[in-house]
């Protein structure tokens, strides 16, 4: 069995796909592991530390996809790597299905097995497998220090001989994986720190890290999905969620959003009017500025300021900590695939029963398979 380690190839992306501990593992599992020359360079990993824990090193992208059973990537692959993958091969990357489906079109028809990880179910059993919770979890810590550096203040209280300075007040949007660290890590440098989340089980585990919880009042409506994400609120929600938040955000220094809803454009949070509002000097970090953004005046890729508000619209947030990044995603990709191997075969037999597969297969045999791009759902 070959494993393929291809160098990624969009803009942006430092992380590679597989770490020195995985290809050890990987080996062990059976697979012949080959890294195209220069894939860890941007998480620091070098060709010798990928040779010195068993791998070949494959000078082209072609020379490491030929013939691979099995392609680890953190993103998909380009249509000229395509090209030299055969069929049935099982490729297992972010494919960002909902935002590029004409890529799961070629996937498709290229004759392989697409494996959309942040399609994984999010069941006990797959939590080492989730790629969303590993890299948001960096996400969130990460806005946070982008904000303390971009931030003219200090973030703690301080009584010091010639005055006190006021702790930072950190507003937290979405406390999902990385709105939890984001407050976690907020508390750690000593702001105060209040969050908000549609979901009312977010209030428990905001308080939980010494946030406090901002919650908009609502009879009836709980915003958590089955699946345990949120889901698109009423009109009427929003717009009592948007008074709330209006009065409150006037008194926060740094606000960090991260609000999602899977398969949709981020939902708008933060008017302009909102951001005029906040004193000079304060700090917005937009995580979902991928998805559309929670602020329509962040722009993906850059540091805006606009009514003497600093907007952090930074891509890849997880990136920024590219080792460890890696490190965590290689895992979630060794803890998917361990499971597929026949242990005495020591051959790749995905299970067609088992949902870490159902749940993220997008092709199969030549078409698009999975239910949330050819059902009702699509
Ligand atoms: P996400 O990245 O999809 O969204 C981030 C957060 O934004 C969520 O908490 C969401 O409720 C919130 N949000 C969406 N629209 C909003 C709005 N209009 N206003 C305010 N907040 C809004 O979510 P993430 O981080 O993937 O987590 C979703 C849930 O999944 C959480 O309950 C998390 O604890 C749970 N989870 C379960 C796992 C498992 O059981 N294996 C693994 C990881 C997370």
């Amino acid at each position: 069995m070959k494993l393929a380690i291809p160098k990624e190839r969009m803009a942006d992306e430092p992380r590679v796909a597989a770490s020195p501990d995985t290809v050890k593992k990987l080996i062990a599992l059976g697979f012949d592991v080959a890294v195209e020359a220069g894939a860890g360079a941007g998480a620091h990993i070098s060709d010798a530390a990928f040779t010195e824990a068993g791998a070949s090193i494959a000078s082209s992208s072609a020379d490491a996809l030929k013939d691979a059973d099995v392609v680890f990537g953190v993103r998909g692959l380009d249509d000229e790597q395509l090209g030299s993958v055969k069929k049935g091969a099982v490729l297992a990357a972010i494919l960002n299905p909902y935002g590029d489906k004409a890529r799961v079109q070629k996937y498709a028809d290229a004759g392989i097995i697409a494996i959309a990880m942040e399609f994984m179910p999010r069941i006990t059993r797959a939590q080492s497998m989730d790629v969303l919770s590993s890299q948001s979890n960096l996400a969130g810590y990460k806005s946070v220090l982008d904000a303390a550096a971009e931030f003219s203040r200090a973030m703690p209280m301080m009584m010091t001989a010639a005055g006190t300075i006021a702790p930072a007040r950190v507003f937290v949007f979405g406390a999902g994986v990385a709105g939890l660290q984001a407050i976690a890590t907020a508390k750690r440098l000593g702001a105060i720190v209040s969050a908000t989340d549609v979901r009312r089980a977010a209030g428990e585990q905001i308080e939980s890290l010494g946030g406090t919880f901002i919650m908009v009042e609502s009879d009836d409506e709980d915003g958590e999905t089955a699946a345990g994400y949120a889901k698109e609120m009423s009109e009427d929600y929003k717009r009592r969620q948007a008074e709330l938040v209006s009065e409150h955000i006037k008194k926060q220094d740094i606000v960090i959003t991260t609000a999602l809803i899977p398969g949709r454009a981020a939902p708008v949070l933060i008017t302009e009017d909102m951001v005029k509002s906040m004193k000079p000097g304060s700090i917005i970090v937009d995580l979902a500025v991928e998805q559309g953004g929670n602020c329509p005046l962040s722009k993906a890729g850059e540091i805006v300021e606009v009514h003497g508000v600093k907007i952090i619209g930074h891509r890849n947030m997880a990136g920024r900590l590219s080792v460890d990044a890696s490190a965590l995603y290689a895992r979630n990709l060794l803890n998917f695939i361990s499971p597929q191997i026949d242990e005495e075969s020591k051959t790749l037999k995905l299970d067609w029963e088992d949902e870490t597969v159902t749940g993220t297969a997008l092709t199969r045999d030549g078409a698009i398979i999975h239910p949330a791009l050819t059902g009702e759902n699509a």
